[in-house]
């Protein structure tokens, strides 16, 4: 099929690559010429593992194509994802959709066949409704339609969850259009993946609802280990005790430094705005957001105990900077908070990421990238696991920190409570 996908960020460029894979004939568009110019070198904008291979691969095929010339992409393509980014307005709830517009107004000015324009981008409810609204100022209504696809891709797994998705969502009262998608996601669904056919308008609830639950587990988790750390006992048991019963269910119950990301800030965000605009009120949800921004304040207080109250001129290590592993995202980490707050109160920061240096950091005098991890670690007072990278898990701290004494605080619980006892290594664990 031949495909167009107006966007090459997170969701629009691995979509694209992937659907690619499976054999169609795929445009990426961005207005960003350098971005267009370096892909085409096969230089990826972002850090996700696999993806560059991927790339190569498909652009060398031909199947593959990048372009800054919206106009002729979407009338080369029948089938057009709007992949756009939605971020938060500034100091509001709610999602900035000024971009899923201009591609629709953009779009629809240069329709040339019957399309099918996809919503892939997340998007607050109704905003199908809105965009059909703008194409029907300047396309006739046999020309066009629009369904809703939430992505449900996480970074730094992004290729494997295209793959292998537990579910596709298409919101579309169109039988037509439904017949092609399914056929379009045919590969995925002979794998395993459920296909679910509903309206327009739940499929963008879906995808508001599922982060927001899933943010909604991880600060259940996180407020559990702040009362297993005053009770002694380890959070680690009780995330497996309750996870092991399937209607909970395991994952997303690791305790750790707040979620942070792209996503899971500005759609717990953006949910509550919509129901307040229906005079609905997500109480839960509200809940969780305020919880999540209190996190960071919370752990701080334990630094500043391990620390005993002394922060000024202690040498601290942060190692892994970004939100999760594998990925070089900084938006929403934990740390953005943790980093400046250590710093001002006087203390030595260094930090190590295997993404390398961070821009966010560079304004502040005492808080130092160093290249590995021995440089960032060896005069510590205090490391900080911020982080969970593989490449953190079986480092031996006693060997590299110079220093007689020192602590770990262990915010992702990646290593064992005994084993650090047993090297005499003052350990703190998040709800342990
Ligand atoms: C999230 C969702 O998991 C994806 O399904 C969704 O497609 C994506 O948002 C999106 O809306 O585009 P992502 O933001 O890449 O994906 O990252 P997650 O792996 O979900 O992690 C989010 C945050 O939660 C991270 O800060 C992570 O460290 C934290 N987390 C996750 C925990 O603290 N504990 C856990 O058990 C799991």
């Amino acid at each position: 099929m031949k495909l167009c996908m107006i966007g090459t960020g997170y969701v629009g460029l691995v979509s694209g690559v992937c659907f690619a894979d499976l054999g169609n004939e795929v445009i990426c568009v961005d207005k960003d010429k350098n971005k267009i110019d370096k892909l085409k070198k096969s230089i990826i904008p972002i850090y996700e593992p696999g993806l560059d291979e991927l790339v190569k691969k498909n652009y060398k095929a031909g199947r593959l194509k990048f372009s800054t010339n919206l106009v002729e992409s979407v009338q080369k393509s029948k089938i057009i994802f709007i992949c756009v980014g939605t971020p938060t307005l500034r100091n509001k709830y709610e999602a900035d959709l000024s971009q899923v517009f201009s591609a629709a107004k953009e779009i629809s000015k240069n329709i040339n066949s019957f399309k099918i324009i996809i919503n892939k981008s997340t998007v607050p409810v109704m905003t199908g409704d809105l965009v059909e609204k703008i194409m029907s100022k300047n396309v006739k209504k046999s020309l066009f339609t629009i369904v809703s696809n939430p992505e449900f891709l996480r970074e730094g797994d992004a290729i494997r969850d295209f793959i292998y998705p537990d579910r596709i969502v298409i919101g579309t009262s169109d039988r037509k259009a439904n017949k092609l998608l399914r056929n379009l996601y045919l590969p995925l669904i002979s794998k395993g993946a459920k296909y679910i056919s509903t309206s327009r308008r739940a499929a963008e609830l879906i995808k508001y609802a599922s982060n927001a639950f899933l943010a909604t587990k991880i600060t259940f988790i996180n407020e559990l280990a702040n009362l297993c750390e005053k009770l002694k006992i380890n959070v680690e048991d009780v995330s497996i005790g309750m996870g092991t019963d399937k209607r909970i269910g395991g994952r997303f119950l690791r305790a750790g430094p707040a979620y942070g990301g792209s996503c899971f800030p500005k759609d717990t965000r953006a949910i509550v705005d919509t129901a307040n605009k229906s005079k609905v009120s997500l109480s839960v949800i509200k809940t969780v957001i305020n919880s999540n921004d209190n996190r960071s304040g919370i752990l701080l207080k334990r630094v500043k105990k391990i620390l005993n109250n002394k922060i000024k001129n202690k040498n601290i290590t942060f190692l892994g900077v970004t939100f999760k592993a594998n990925t070089d995202d900084m938006r929403e980490s934990a740390c953005l908070k943790m980093i400046p707050y250590l710093n001002k109160k006087g203390a030595k920061i260094r930090y190590y990421d295997p993404t390398g240096e961070k821009k966010e950091f560079i304004k502040f005098k005492n808080v130092q990238y160093k290249n590995t991890i021995k440089d960032a670690c060896e005069l510590s007072d205090l490391v900080i696991v911020h982080t969970e990278w593989n490449e953190f898990k079986l480092i031996d701290l006693k060997k590299i920190i110079k220093k007689k004494s020192f602590s770990v605080y262990d915010m992702r619980n990646i290593y064992s409570p005994e084993k650090m006892k047993k090297q005499n290594i003052k350990y703190f664990g998040v709800g342990r």
